[in-house]
């Protein structure tokens, strides 16, 4: 698919098939998502892919108890990537510090987004997890408290019939001009 029917076509999937993930097309996604640019080339990421469903399920009763329980629909994927944000490059840090960027939330934000459309062009569907236990989810997978972690993606194979409504977009000319604010 061209890449602007690929990113037409995408949207988030809140209710997964239970069918498994093939790791053959894990593995395509994470090398769409290695293969992200990144400040200084930092790459500031690590990924912890979770298809074992009773660890999976394990995960999705910690992070999405309590507060967090309108992402329970997570439980329904039978994948779930834990985006570790690692700590970037020694310039990354200090140019972001001087710019008052966090560069390595922008590079968070494209390494998964490759992730998501690779998915996309695969046949399968995604949802960004911003809305979690951190805290749980580190217990869980035996993640050191002092790491981040920024996103989760929820991964499955979906059936279109029944995604919910389409999320409107603002018009181009509201988001956009030349040459001028
Ligand atoms: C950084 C980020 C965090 C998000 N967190 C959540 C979340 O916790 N739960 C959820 O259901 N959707 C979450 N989403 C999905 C958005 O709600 C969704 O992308 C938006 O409403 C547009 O809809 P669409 O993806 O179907 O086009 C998140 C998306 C992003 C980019």
């Amino acid at each position: 698919m061209a890449l602007l029917d690929l990113i037409k076509h995408r949207k988030s999937v809140r209710d997964f098939l239970d069918r498994p993930v093939e790791r053959e097309k894990i593995m395509m996604c994470l090398e769409a998502a290695r293969l992200a640019p990144s400040e200084s080339n930092s790459q500031p990421w690590r990924f912890i892919v979770v298809d074992d469903k009773e660890l999976k399920n394990k995960l999705c009763d910690a992070a999405f108890g309590g507060l967090y329980f309108i992402n329970t629909f997570c439980k329904t994927a039978p994948v779930i990537v834990v985006v570790i944000s690692e700590k970037s490059k020694f310039l990354a840090r200090v140019g972001g510090m001087f710019r008052g960027t966090k560069y390595y939330l922008i590079d968070i934000g494209i390494t998964c987004e490759h992730f998501v459309l690779e998915a996309e062009d695969l046949g399968l569907g995604t949802c960004w997890i911003g809305w979690f236990n951190e805290r749980a989810v580190k217990s869980v997978l035996n993640i050191p408290q002092n790491k981040k972690i920024d996103i989760l993606i929820a991964l499955g194979y979906y059936d279109r019939e029944k995604l919910g409504p389409e999320h409107g977009r603002e018009p181009t000319d509201k988001i956009a001009s030349f040459n001028s604010c």
